[in-house]
């Protein structure tokens, strides 16, 4: 994902900003700041650029959805579903608040199955966390009727999705609260950042409030700031923030740039009669960061993955038999391995995943190819990376 591909003059400008100006940090010293408020300007360029009433910019992806969570109220014994396919970052955040991660299946869309969804809510059903995955989405009314229907929350996690849309509205703008990330991998970057956004004032104050160790943000005197709530340390630098508000202006080009590049790629695949592409649910439009396919086995995949390091495609992951993004190898996760004691509720609730199998996931994730799409490459890059893996792929099948 190409933030960091463009960096350049614009992203400079705004850090040196901060730097002459000598204020790092987002809150406080009223007085001798300038009028510099990287964060809050970041803050109200995300609300435009994603239509929702508030946004709270934070330290990572991984903070925006532990706040989002928290926010809501997700806490102890509570149960969230999420997907077999995503970043560790999804669990971790879940037990942070001593909630318990609920993995179901997948579909052809790559995120949540609707009918998985259904089937796995429980009495302790807090929330359902859909993540967008690879630049597309889920079934987003689905998911939106079966959440209203048992009264649960749906939480967006829109990290590897900034810019696609769903009916018209942008992806983390859908649920109850979205989450962004902007580590230095993902569509726009901060170097290291991520937003809750939110149309719920109370959810919103809450995530203010709790990723600044439960700081009210009333007056212009911190220390004398009250709390009305236990907070944590989330909160991002100027520094950071500076970076991110050059990045969110350029926002347009760098998603026109993945659509062109995009769509080169899949046109050239899709001359093969065995290669499928990811479901997007009618309505959806993609960020197109990513361009996922299937190919018609496991095994294909696994040499088509193989090949294409070999001769130096690089940038496509097989997922399945990656460590970060798929069920299959979190043991550490299977087995509770934590540096310190785990609360019983998460203990017992994670039992399941000892035995627990997901042959549907397994069919889709370990035929899906996924290859980001970057912005440096010129047309000529492309049409010969496209070429490369057409006759890859072709001499495999
Ligand atoms: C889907 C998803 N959620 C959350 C995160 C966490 O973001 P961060 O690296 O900013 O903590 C990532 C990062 O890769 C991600 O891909």
């Amino acid at each position: 994902m190409p933030g960091f591909e463009l960096f350049g003059d614009a992203e400079r400008k705004e850090v040196n900003d901060v730097l002459e100006n000598g204020i790092l940090m987002r809150y406080g010293f009223e007085g001798i700041r300038n009028g510099h408020w990287k964060s809050k300007e970041l803050e109200a360029q995300l609300q435009q650029t994603f239509k929702t009433n508030h946004a709270q910019l934070v330290s990572s992806g991984t903070a925006a959805v532990t706040i989002a969570l928290a926010s809501a109220g997700v806490g102890a014994g509570d149960e969230v579903i999420m997907p077999t396919f995503t970043f560790v970052a999804s669990f971790e955040a879940i037990m942070a608040l001593g909630a318990i991660p609920i993995l179901v299946d997948i579909d052809d869309t790559l995120t949540l199955d609707p009918v998985a969804v259904e089937k796995a809510i429980t009495p302790k059903t807090k929330a359902v966390m859909v993540v967008q995955m690879c630049g597309s989405m889920g079934d987003m009314d689905a998911l939106q009727s079966i959440c209203k229907a048992y009264n649960v929350l749906l939480i967006e996690d829109a990290c590897q999705a900034i810019g696609g849309t769903y009916k018209g509205k942008p992806l983390g703008s859908i649920g109850d609260l979205g989450c962004f990330s902007f580590d230095f991998v993902k569509t726009i970057t901060c170097g290291e950042g991520g937003a809750v956004i939110t149309n719920n004032e109370t959810y919103y104050l809450n995530a203010d409030h709790y990723s600044d160790h439960g700081h009210d943000h009333i007056g212009n005197d911190r220390g004398a700031e009250t709390h009305p709530f236990l907070g944590f340390n989330y909160r991002i630098s100027e520094l950071h923030a500076a970076v991110g508000l050059a990045q969110i202006k350029r926002l347009p080009e760098f998603l026109n740039l993945q659509n062109k590049n995009y769509t080169i790629l899949r046109d050239a695949l899709a001359t093969i009669p065995d290669v499928t592409f990811r479901t997007v649910p009618e309505g959806g439009e993609e960020s197109y960061a990513f361009l996922n396919f299937f190919l018609p086995t496991l095994e294909i995949a696994q040499n088509v993955s193989k090949s294409f390091k070999e001769n130096g495609i690089d940038g496509c992951f097989h997922y399945y038999d990656n460590n970060w993004h798929y069920i299959r190898k979190w043991d550490h996760l299977k087995d509770l391995k934590s540096l310190f004691p785990l609360a019983s509720e998460i203990k017992t609730g994670l039992e399941y995943l000892k035995t627990k199998e997901f042959p549907q996931s397994d069919h889709y994730i370990g035929r899906n190819i996924s290859c980001l799409i970057k912005l440096s490459w010129t047309e000529e890059d492309i049409k010969a990376r496209a070429s490369k893996m057409v006759s890859i792929v072709t001499s495999i099948l």
